[in-house]
């Protein structure tokens, strides 16, 4: 069964505490980002641990493999999934698996292939479709020992099919009465799940809802029963 991930992509911490309080007993994984993580830090994670959520801290790392290693490592106590770039390639691939000493393989380790943002001709120097770009990064992280990539649920079907131990974890998640955004390669949570997404990333589609709760069920619901 896939699982819902909510994205906790908001200014102040306490309009998150407000948003969990909400949708308690709904949600097991939460998702941490750059904006939150650069303003709370670890505290926020102990937080949110302690209200028994699951934590995916979504740093996409892309540094030299020694330092990325570095944070990984740092990184191992804070969260339960933890993510990387394809793009910082083999030697940082392995030196971040490296890192990740625990023999329980916590935290996940996802690398991100090609960002739902990007439409054909927007990523820099690449002239590639995204998903055959997504596609072979994704072969990549299967090689280093990676647990999982991110990816859009338009690509995981291939994926999977190509690398079926992969986990595959998907943004640009939209309902059909859910606004697009900034985001290109979509799709909505049944469709996800009925390509084989194991993980569904949602943010703005729940945080901007009028009711956020209502919002967060019926996407429950879809992915309970995808198409
Ligand atoms: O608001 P929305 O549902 O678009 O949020 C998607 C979340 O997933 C954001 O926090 C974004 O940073 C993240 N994400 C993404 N594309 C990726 C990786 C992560 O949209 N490839």
């Amino acid at each position: 069964m896939a699982e819902l991930i909510l994205a906790l992509d908001l200014p102040d911490k306490n309009e998150a505490m407000r948003l969990l309080d909400k949708v308690n007993g709904e949600l097991t994984w939460c998702k941490v980002g750059m904006e939150m993580f650069t303003h709370y830090g670890p505290q926020l994670l102990a937080e949110l641990a302690s209200r028994n959520l699951k934590i995916f801290l979504d740093l996409k790392f892309y540094d030299i493999p020694h330092t990325v290693a570095q944070a990984v490592a740092q990184a191992r106590t804070l969260c339960d999934l933890l993510t990387v770039h394809c793009q910082g390639g083999r030697r940082m691939l392995e030196a971040c698996v490296a890192a990740r000493t625990d023999p329980s393989r916590k935290p996940l380790l996802f690398g991100v292939t090609v960002l739902t943002s990007f439409a054909y001709g927007e990523i820099p120097g690449i002239n590639e479709q995204p998903e055959d770009f997504a596609r072979s990064l994704a072969s990549l992280a299967d090689t280093c020992g990676l647990d999982g990539v991110v990816c859009s649920a338009r690509e995981v079907k291939q994926i999977k099919h190509e690398h079926p131990t992969l986990s595959c974890l998907c943004p640009g998640i939209r309902p059909e009465w859910a606004a697009a955004g900034d985001q290109r390669r979509v799709a909505t949570p049944a469709q996800a799940v009925a390509w084989g997404a194991d993980y569904l990333v949602v943010g703005r589609p729940i945080l901007e809802a009028l009711d956020p709760r209502d919002a967060l069920l019926r996407i429950l619901d879809e992915i309970d029963h995808p198409l």
